[in-house]
């Protein structure tokens, strides 16, 4: 066992969990968006941050991708995390208006609007990737993927035309932590219906 601090509080952990595993296991709060026990972290959203040192020495790491080691000493929620963190919350703001989730989020640490620049103020996709890592790790299809680059980047199938992959599960919708994969996947429903609808009429 490993043992470590996280917010004055002495806890355990085993070798090869992460800071943010540690913690979970510990009833500690830390804000996630792009995280899900179901598969690889990725670091997208960043909204994960802690400080980790002491009072001579510290810095900001992703808690979600983050080795424990012995005597590590980390705070979840200090000043500076909330700095951080709000600047993060701006970004993502700035990245999608449109999501009541972000803009929850956002409030809760005391941020209303963005220095920012907004592309699309209908956007709800903050792009941490979680439903394509879900539809290629989880359910094995891949029928989903980011396209497209710069501000142009955005989740789809190739080419916008509904990949002959996709089942229909609706995992994607399940984990996106921002509510914007439901209209999409209402989308890709209805193609499928069509599709079953076009076959029995053969
Ligand atoms: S649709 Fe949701 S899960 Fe997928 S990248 Fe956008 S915010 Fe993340
Ligand atoms: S939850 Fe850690 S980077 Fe998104």
């Amino acid at each position: 066992m490993i043992n470590m601090v996280i917010d004055g509080r002495q806890v355990q952990a085993q070798t090869g969990w992460t800071v943010l595993e540690t913690a979970r296991q510990n009833g500690i709060h830390i804000p996630t968006l792009c995280h899900h026990e179901a598969v690889e972290p990725s670091g997208a959203c960043r909204l994960c941050v802690v400080e980790i040192g002491d009072e001579t020495w510290s810095k900001i790491v992703i808690s979600c991708m983050y080795p424990v080691a012995e005597g590590l000493n980390v705070k979840t929620d200090s000043p500076r995390v909330k700095n951080v963190r709000r600047w993060i919350l701006e970004m993502l703001l700035a990245q999608c208006p449109a999501s009541p989730e972000i803009r929850a989020l956002a409030a809760e640490y005391g941020v209303q609007t963005t220095r920012f620049v907004n592309h699309d103020p209908n956007e709800q996709c903050i792009l941490c990737g979680l439903c394509v890592r879900v539809c290629k790790e989880v359910v094995g299809v891949s029928a989903i993927s980011t396209i497209g680059r710069g501000v142009h980047k955005k989740i789809g199938s190739p080419y916008g035309v509904v990949s002959d992959a996709c089942v229909a599960c609706g995992s994607c919708v399940t984990v996106c932590p921002t509510g914007a994969m439901s209209a999409r996947l209402d989308a890709i429903r209805g193609v499928h219906a069509g599709r079953e609808a076009g076959k029995g009429g053969k």
